[in-house]
């Protein structure tokens, strides 16, 4: 099942509620919502009020990706706010076990990412803790920046310790996703694909939405 997360970070923030909107109306799975901190990240974007505001407009899940550290001290208030799944980075915490056992006691689907070159052993003996892991394809901060190529083997090497667990965990990527790389990232293993710029910055999102699926499903098929 491939699911599309349009990334707010690339809608028009002036009109926040009628983008979510009107990605829905175009077949958007998720609602991918980038929290960044100036810290962990060089950039600022939005917090719980935003995130609060945004769950009574959207009728699909709030995929929220906290780019943020300290990340423990804001988790309850983010799953207060409305997050479906709340993702956290293993490079933002100290103490990973803790900090996913917080997310799950939040009452939020799990969600751990890992930056471009953060090694995948990481994973090994927290998989049993998350529902999704989420791949950056870019270094986090901002959007419109080119996919990493070498994302794509990381993609599958992570497939296979998702497989290998037995439990039925998201494999997500996040960053430079466009209707041209999409079907790539699928046939290495992927579920769920962000695309804030390559969305957001196309006239027709119902038109672009169908073809990524599209896109996406040939890759699927094509297989691991
Ligand atoms: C980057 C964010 C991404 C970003 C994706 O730090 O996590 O979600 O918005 O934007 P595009 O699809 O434009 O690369
Ligand atoms: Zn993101």
């Amino acid at each position: 099942m491939i699911k599309i997360a349009p990334s707010i970070l690339s809608a028009d923030f002036a009109r926040l509620g009628e983008e979510i909107r009107a990605v829905e109306a175009a077949g958007a799975d998720y609602i991918h919502v980038d929290v960044m901190d100036g810290h962990f990240v060089p950039n600022i974007t939005i917090g719980p009020p935003v995130v609060k505001s945004l769950r009574k407009v959207a009728t699909r899940p709030l995929d929220v990706h906290l780019m943020i550290s300290p990340v423990d001290p804001y988790v309850p208030e983010f799953a207060r706010a409305g997050a479906g799944i709340l993702t956290i980075h293993a490079e933002s915490t100290l103490h990973l076990d803790r900090t996913l056992n917080l997310v799950r006691e939040s009452g939020c689907r799990v969600g751990i990412s890992l930056n471009p070159a953060t090694p995948l052993v990481v994973l090994e003996d927290v998989l049993g803790l998350v529902d999704m892991v989420l791949l950056m394809s870019v270094n986090p901060g901002f959007g419109g920046q080119s996919f990493i190529p070498a994302t794509l083997n990381r993609i599958r090497r992570v497939r296979g310790l998702i497989e290998a667990s037995g439990r039925p965990i998201e494999l997500e990527v996040d960053g430079g996703i466009k209707a041209d790389n999409i079907a790539a990232a699928a046939r290495a293993g992927a579920d769920v694909f962000v695309s804030g710029s390559g969305i957001y910055g196309e006239p027709d999102y119902a038109a672009i939405i169908q073809r990524m699926r599209r896109e996406a499903e040939v890759g699927l098929a094509a297989g691991v």
